[in-house]
């Protein structure tokens, strides 16, 4: 395995941030990610696992072995009438999988076409969508312990899953690493439209008849006319996470500013927008030199070019220190700062 030094992390982070990396080292199968994790010159040293770098916040040089995982391939593990369960390399790109899954005609997905990154970081934060989690179609992944290199099958129970959450962003952060996710995907797929626009935009598309494409399509259409290209402007899509709060809290706050939108969550809790509350504090559009507030989707903040991640990091503070101000409420960073 090439393990290479000093090197530039800028094409390994969507919001397109200079950053260095001390070793880096592109990891193509779980047998030479064992290997390294057993060497012993390399054991002691701290490392950091990159996927597709569409979640983080590079505000410094990393001063250890930076591990890209680059494990591919898209294997069949059962199949019958209505149903397929596929073992996916953590490598292999989100949306590639996605259309992988559009092409054959396996429903579940759908949904969650076009989101940036890789399938093994997509369990981390269970990346969702429309209505859609990834927790819904998970089966199992497989990850590696850090210290040992020992491989460890994880069921949906022992991933933790939560809204944006994961076992593997709490208790185990750092402990493992993903390097195949398993999911089971249906051929005769109930199909989720009722979120968002979904149904309008299909209208608008002349669907008659909802199919995995057709869904696939439409969501495709609703993130390009929200959500900035990573390859044209820097970003990490939602930078904060949608806030929950107390119903009570809600209450309040909905006779003081009547347009605030709101979702239950159980019986008690309602989750809020970040982007209403970021977009009534006045930020929407905002430009800070080299960054800013997207001008469509006031949740992501967006690196124009020549800027700092920590530019972000002042910008993302002052954003929240607004919102607490204004609403009493704190949002936290979905993206991972390093
Ligand atoms: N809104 C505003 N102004 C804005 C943005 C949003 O008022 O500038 C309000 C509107 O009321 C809108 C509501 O927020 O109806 C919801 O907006 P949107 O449908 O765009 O979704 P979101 O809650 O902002 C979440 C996810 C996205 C996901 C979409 C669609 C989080 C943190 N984000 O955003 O995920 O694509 O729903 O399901 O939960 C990501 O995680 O990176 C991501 C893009």
């Amino acid at each position: 395995m090439k393990i290479q030094e000093n090197v530039s992390l800028r094409p390994y982070n969507t919001f397109g941030f200079e950053a260095r990396a001390r070793y880096f080292v592109a990891v193509t199968s779980v047998e030479k990610l064992q290997e390294l994790l057993r060497d012993p010159h390399w054991a002691a040293m701290p490392k950091w696992i990159l996927g597709g770098g569409s979640n983080v916040l590079l505000t410094q040089d990393v001063n250890a072995l930076v591990m890209r995982i680059e494990i591919k391939g898209i294997e069949v593990v059962q199949e019958d009438d209505d149903q397929v369960v596929l073992r996916v390399g953590a490598g292999e790109n989100w949306h590639g999988f996605v259309l992988y899954c559009v092409e054959n005609g396996y429903g579940g997905v759908e949904n969650l076409s076009l989101i940036p990154g890789t399938v093994g970081a997509a369990p981390m934060q269970n990346i969702g969508a429309y209505g859609v989690e990834i927790k819904d179609i998970f089966q199992e992944l497989q990850a590696v312990e850090t210290t040992t290199g020992t491989l460890r099958t994880f069921d949906a129970d022992a991933c933790a899953f939560g809204y944006r959450e994961s076992v593997f962003k709490r208790d185990l952060k750092d402990h493992y690493i993903i390097t195949s996710v398993t999911f089971r995907l249906q051929k005769r797929p109930i199909y989720n439209v009722s979120y968002g626009d979904i149904q309008k935009t299909l209208d608008e598309m002349g669907v008659a008849e909802h199919s995995v494409r057709a869904i696939s399509e439409a969501v495709i259409k609703i993130r390009q006319s929200k959500l900035p290209d990573p390859d044209q402007i820097g970003n990490a899509g939602s930078f904060f996470k949608n806030p929950e709060i107390p119903k009570p809290q809600f209450e309040v706050l909905k006779n003081r500013f009547p347009e605030l939108p709101g979702y239950p969550v159980g019986d008690d809790m309602v989750k809020v927008p970040a982007g209403w509350l970021i977009e009534q504090a006045g930020w929407k559009g905002h430009r800070a030199g080299a960054v800013g507030v997207h001008d469509r989707q006031a949740l992501v903040l967006v690196h124009h070019g020549g800027g700092t991640g920590q530019e972000i990091k002042t910008l993302a503070k002052k954003v929240q220190d607004s919102v607490a101000e204004k609403f009493g409420i704190q949002l936290t960073a979905e993206v991972n700062f390093m």
